[in-house]
């Protein structure tokens, strides 16, 4: 029997700051069945799109991409603020809705014409998920989809992934 995701949400109102809702996966993440529903239906969408490895953002992105590359028997890569990386890392500066903040990719992370999937818990301005997909492509990656649990449609991130498979679980 499917669960309903959207009763695992917790919403916390002026958190960070006044006038912020935000949209809490904690609850998700520690029943067992709803986590494994949200991982069995993100497999599936990148098992249809033939995905060989999938990279997620510092550090939600790896929670939720860790069990789909588990589930699809690929390899995961984690996209990390710049300065944690060891080794060559590709680096990408994006916007903050203050400021502006780095991610670096190893270098060897993904091989020209792999099929990635990009994973985040979610899907805000999407500023995040820009720079993750741009360092795979410069790699020579190809981003078959992008997924999320949670996408916050008044912020529009989505105009951003217009030329990419989106699948997010859950709309607020
Ligand atoms: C949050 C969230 C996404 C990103 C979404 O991460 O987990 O990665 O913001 O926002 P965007 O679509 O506007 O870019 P945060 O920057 O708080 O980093 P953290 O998970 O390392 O705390
Ligand atoms: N929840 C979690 N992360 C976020 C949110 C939110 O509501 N908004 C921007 N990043």
């Amino acid at each position: 029997m499917s669960l309903d995701l959207s009763q695992y949400i917790a919403s916390y109102p002026d958190y960070p700051e006044p006038g912020v809702l935000f949209r809490d996966i904690s609850p998700l993440l520690e029943d067992g069945a709803a986590y494994a529903q949200a991982t069995d239906e993100i497999a599936d969408f990148a098992r249809e799109r033939n995905v060989d490895m999938v990279v997620g953002p510092e550090a939600r992105g790896f929670i939720v991409g860790c069990p789909v590359a588990y589930k699809l028997g690929t390899g995961f890569s984690p996209a990390r603020k710049e300065g944690k990386l060891p080794g060559e890392t590709q680096t990408v500066t994006y916007d903050l809705e203050y400021g502006t903040s780095s991610l670096s990719l190893r270098k060897n992370a993904v091989k020209p014409g792999q099929r990635v999937l990009v994973t985040d818990d979610l899907l805000a301005t999407g500023g995040t998920i820009e720079a993750t997909i741009e360092l795979v492509e410069k790699l020579g990656g190809v981003v078959a989809g992008c997924a999320f649990i949670i996408e916050l449609n008044e912020l529009n991130g989505s105009d951003k992934l217009k030329d990419y498979d989106v699948l997010s679980l859950l709309k607020y």
